[in-house]
């Protein structure tokens, strides 16, 4: 079966909400049971040829998405591109990272190696691929291992391919006027937000405005043992126009990087 933009979304929105059960409650809190528009979705992965980048993307152009911006965060040795549909506004942007593993030491990438051989021929192609979460056994003390050189990598070794995050169009979110007034409502109801780099990343100057729950923690089954750890979380975007009255559609490179840190374990 292949996918409309619909039913993709639908699947991992569907999914999502396993490994964000707050979701569903932000989204009334927010919504008053209004249609809540999403800015983006967002994926992780490996730089390796079988999952890359690319990859995942694939899904996305054959729906009749196309890659727009592309962003480098050095620090946390990741390469970010994001795709737009030119002609249906209301398909959520998609945000796509690689783990760069040729900068990461030996250990990490012997990891993800081995978590990629565990792969089925083909796994990245197949339909469900970016709903279908961690499709291999990984142990936990891999998992601590990774945990000690790279957060992102120690994510996708526990969660595997599916949305990372997605975020609430606030521009779009009737009753609210401001990102600030959605994380006054968000905090009155006692959703802790990621505070790193602010409470709200990026501004009106940059011509965007990020703010992000802290993840959800859920209990994953490793190889040995289970874990309760920080799954995915949620991000709200406020976006802001352009000289020619656009509004911006692009990403904020050093507010994306503190966003990933709303999956740091704490
Ligand atoms: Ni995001």
């Amino acid at each position: 079966m292949s996918h409309t933009i619909k039913t993709l979304f639908d699947a991992l929105w569907a999914d999502y909400l396993h490994q964000c059960p707050s979701a569903e409650d932000i989204h009334q809190l927010l919504g008053q049971g209004a249609t809540i528009i999403n800015d983006h979705v967002a994926f992780r992965t490996f730089n390796l040829p079988e999952v890359g980048l690319d990859k995942l993307a694939a899904h996305f152009i054959a729906l009749g998405y196309e890659a727009k911006g592309e962003y480098e965060f050095k620090q946390k040795k990741l390469f970010a591109r994001h795709f737009e549909h030119p002609t249906d506004p209301s398909a959520p942007k998609v945000f796509i990272s690689e783990l760069l593993l040729e900068q990461c030491s030996d250990a990490v990438q012997q990891a993800a190696k081995a978590m990629v051989a565990q792969l089925p021929a083909g796994a990245a192609e197949q339909p469900d691929f970016l709903y279908r979460g961690a499709q291999w056994q990984v142990s936990l003390e891999t998992y601590q291992q990774l945990l000690q050189e790279s957060e992102y990598a120690a994510w996708l070794a526990a969660f595997g391919y599916r949305a990372n995050h997605f975020t609430i169009n606030v521009n779009e979110l009737p009753g609210f006027a401001s990102l600030v007034a959605v994380n006054e409502a968000l905090k009155a109801a006692d959703y802790p937000l990621n505070q790193s780099g602010g409470e709200i990343k990026g501004s009106a100057e940059v011509l965007l405005e990020q703010s992000s729950t802290l993840a959800d923690k859920v209990a994953v089954t490793f190889s040995n043992g289970s874990l309760t750890i920080p799954a995915c979380f949620y991000e709200f975007a406020q976006r802001y126009p352009m000289a020619d009255g656009q509004l911006y559609s692009g990403f904020v490179a050093a507010s994306a990087d503190k966003i990933f840190e709303s999956t740091d374990a704490r």
